[in-house]
């Protein structure tokens, strides 16, 4: 057998833990999985996958298990079953691609630790549906030579993976960060089309014209992080800050006009008129990064 095919394990079969296992079996791995509620792993069995009876037996059947479930909470129930059961704890390197915050990958590392399991813990930063394709991204940390020796099987996740370091919490943080990006992204294209739909424009003919706006948002990312890393505000060159705060103003005072709630708006006009007030008002949307993590 090739380092290529080793034996994996993937614990939970939520529709993340079933892609994985699905796309671990389509690259030729043994693949053995376990659920909390038995039965759900669909028709894995019918292409090869082995049920196991316990998170033991799961671990015990492969020299990398991957654990994909619901949160931190979970993950540590199922090491807590897996110690709770008699026989010797199985040492398959334990990963945790579950989306959980920086301080509770930490502790789980430092629980695996302490039972001898090795950890790397990982994010994933695609939808289920893209596990096996090459636009699944995943970002791992912990130590560099379990994600090394490692890699070959976990590439039949696809795409991407990405080692970030040492620290088992670094995946988990830069997790949090983007996720913040993508709900707060997503939760301002729902206020946007229900602005839209109030007056008569349906999402479909916004759609184009939003799709441009967030290519705009994303062509703007690096060059505001080089601003925000290198603490540079001027606001002379783009938007000022006095003149962000007008133009939330306006969307806010129609918001309120069409009777659609305007909540979403005014937390961001709340922090942009906050550094105004503070004495920014003529920097540019790099500073808002600064004075918000003051
Ligand atoms: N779905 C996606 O597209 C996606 C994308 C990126 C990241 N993720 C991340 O991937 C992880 C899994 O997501 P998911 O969508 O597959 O499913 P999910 O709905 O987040 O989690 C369901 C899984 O968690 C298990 N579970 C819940 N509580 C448990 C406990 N106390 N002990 C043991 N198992 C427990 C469930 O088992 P039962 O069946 O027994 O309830 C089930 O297997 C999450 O952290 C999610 O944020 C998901």
């Amino acid at each position: 057998m090739t380092m290529q095919h080793a034996p994996v394990s993937v614990l939970g079969m939520g529709p993340m833990g079933r892609a994985i296992a699905a796309a671990f079996l389509a690259a030729g791995h043994p693949t053995t999985v376990w659920n909390r509620t038995p039965g759900k792993a669909g028709d894995l069995i019918a292409r090869g996958a082995v049920e196991a009876g316990s998170p033991s037996a799961a671990l015990e059947a492969a020299e990398l298990a991957v654990v994909c479930v619901i949160d931190a909470d979970a993950v540590e129930a199922i090491v807590d079953g897996a110690v709770a059961e008699p026989g010797r704890l199985p040492t398959s390197t334990l990963v945790n691609l579950t989306s959980d915050g920086p301080g509770r990958a930490r502790e789980l590392a430092a629980k695996a630790g302490e039972l001898g399991v090795p950890y790397l813990d990982g994010s994933i930063m695609t939808p289920a549906a893209a596990i096996g394709t090459g636009a699944t991204r995943v970002l791992y940390s912990g130590p560099a030579e379990l994600f090394d020796r490692h890699r070959p099987a976990l590439a039949a996740l696809g795409g991407t993976a990405v080692h970030l370091g040492d620290d088992p919490g670094r995946a988990a943080s830069f997790d949090v960060a983007l996720l913040n990006l993508f709900w707060t992204s997503i939760a301002g294209l729902m206020h946007s089309f229900a602005l839209a739909a109030r007056q008569n424009v349906p999402a479909t003919a916004l759609a184009p014209h939003a799709q441009q706006m967030a290519g705009l948002v994303a062509d703007l990312v690096p060059g505001l992080a080089a601003d925000v890393d290198a603490g540079r505000f001027s606001g002379a060159d783009s938007a000022a800050l006095t003149s962000v705060a007008a133009s939330l103003g306006h969307i806010v005072h129609v918001l309120e006009e069409t009777g659609v709630p305007a909540d979403v708006t005014r937390a961001a006009k709340d922090t942009v008129d906050a550094a105004v007030a503070a004495g920014h008002g003529g920097d540019s949307a790099a500073r808002l990064a600064d004075f918000l993590g003051r």
